[in-house]
This record gives C-alpha cells, sequence and structure tokens, in this order.
C-alpha cells in the first residue's frame, strides 16, 4: 500500500501557546519493505505515526492510502478503515489482561465478524509464527516482556494488515530480546509484503531498514535511501 502524506501539519494548543510538531511535511512512503523513523524524544515521531494511522486526524494536509484520503474520513470511517488496512504495534503491548494469549490475537478477527473458531484457529496460526505454541492459553501476567510483545506482533498481523506501524515495539525490552523481535517484524514484513514502518532509537536496526527518515526538531523531515539525502 503506498502512502503518501502532503502538506501534512499537526499543531497542539497548550494553555497559552501552540505548538507545530509536524510542519508542512510532504513524502512519499514505499509502497513495500521497511522505513525507519528516527529522531530525538519530542521531535513528533509517535504524532506522525498517529497521523499515518489514521489515530488522529492532521490540523491541515492529507495523509493518503493509494488512492483514498484518509485523513478526510469521519472518525467511524477511519476507524473501519484502520481496521482493514493497518496493525498497529507500540511500545507497551496493551493487551487484555483478563484473557489469553489467544483470545488476544483472535479479538480484533472475531470484531471483524470471524467465527469464534476460525478466529481460534488463525490466532494459533500466529502465535506459532512468533514462536509461542506453547503459550497460546496464558494470560499476560504470565509471559516474559519479550512473548507478551510477540502477542502483540500476532495480534497486530493477525488480519493481514496491508500497513504495519509499530512505534518503538522493542522499547522495553532487553537488547538481545528486542533484537529477536525487530527479526521477526522484519521477517514477517518480508513474507506478507506489507508495509513496515517502524519508530527506533536502534540506528544498526535502521541502517539495515529499506528508507531511513529522520524527523527533526521543529517538524521537519529528512529521509535517505541509498545514501542520498533529502529534505522536506
Ligand atoms: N495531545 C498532545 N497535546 C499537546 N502536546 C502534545 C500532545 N501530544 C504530543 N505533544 C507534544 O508534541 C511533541 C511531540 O510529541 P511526540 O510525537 O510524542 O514525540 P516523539 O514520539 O518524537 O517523542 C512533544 O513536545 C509533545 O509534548
Ligand atoms: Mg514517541
Amino acid at each position: 500500500m503506498r502512502i503518501h502524506i502532503e502538506n501534512l501539519t499537526k499543531r497542539y494548543q497548550d494553555a497559552d501557546r501552540e505548538l507545530t510538531v509536524i510542519n508542512n511535511l510532504t513524502f512519499e512512503f514505499p509502497e513495500r519493505g521497511s522505513v525507519a523513523i528516527i529522531g530525538r524524544s519530542g521531535t513528533g515521531k509517535s504524532t506522525l505515526m498517529h497521523l499515518l494511522g489514521g489515530l488522529d486526524a492532521p490540523s491541515s494536509g492529507t495523509v493518503k492510502y493509494g488512492d483514498v484520503v484518509v485523513s478526510a474520513l469521519s472518525s467511524d470511517a477511519r476507524a473501519a478503515f484502520r481496521g482493514q488496512n493497518v496493525g498497529f504495534i507500540f511500545q507497551f503491548h496493551h493487551l487484555l489482561p483478563e484473557f489469553s494469549a489467544r483470545e488476544n490475537v483472535a479479538l480484533p478477527l472475531i470484531m471483524h465478524g470471524a467465527s469464534e473458531s476460525e478466529a481460534a484457529s488463525r490466532a494459533e496460526e500466529l502465535l506459532t509464527k512468533v514462536g509461542l505454541s506453547h503459550r497460546m492459553s496464558h494470560l499476560p501476567s504470565q509471559l516474559s516482556g519479550g512473548e507478551q510483545q510477540r502477542v502483540a506482533i500476532a495480534r497486530a498481523l493477525v488480519a493481514r494488515p496491508k500497513v504495519i506501524l509499530a512505534d518503538e515495539p522493542t522499547g522495553n525490552l532487553d537488547i538481545v530480546t528486542a533484537s529477536e523481535v525487530q527479526q521477526l517484524l522484519l521477517d514477517i514484513n518480508r513474507e506478507y509484503q506489507s508495509t513496515l514502518i517502524i519508530v527506533t532509537h536502534n540506528h544498526e536496526l535502521a541502517r539495515s531498514m529499506d528508507v531511513v527518515v529522520e524527523m527533526l526538531p521543529g517538524g521537519a523531515l529528512m529521509s535517505r535511501q541509498n545514501g542520498q539525502a533529502t529534505v522536506g
């Protein structure tokens, strides 16, 4: 899925001042493959991810998926579009504590109208893919941090989204576990031929991705691909 942002601007209104976090950005993300978003804390990476995923609406400008102007949809229509096209993975997994791994992963499918048995078997397929075939009935509290994040990945991918948005998905994991989880995401992205956009502070990971986008203070953006740099 080709994502295109055009003249995208996001301002937040605080008590006494206006903060421009995303400032008139125009950029075309690659149709497939992987994009790293890097940049210092507070430069608007999460804000950009929320706009890209239609979780939030821009102050001005557009977010397009192919020919669909997602940013112009009503919030209900955006939610439906998101459910069909986007998988989110956050730093903190947001799993439902009272449901098993299998149920957490199956839930998005059930919400899309799949039968319970169909959803459960697809959830088991995904949990096996992320290496958790022996943890299907465990509650999140019975899983390690890395295992919980794998469940979150399985949940984000179970509906086969065309776009995977991951905001510091391994930010609270130790280095070894983080690198396993990152590799898993890259492998699944390649297998599913989706677009993976991942916010990361890991420069080694960023270098292994197709495109690197750096958010700069003041809401500008710089992208690199094959050593070329463009400022937007
Ligand atoms: N809902 C909000 N209201 C007001 N300011 C916000 C809001 N969300 C984020 N900000 C501010 O916008 C800036 C960018 O935040 P964020 O996108 O979370 O940055 P990053 O993910 O790069 O650390 C920060 O200065 C933050 O305080
Ligand atoms: Mg952030």
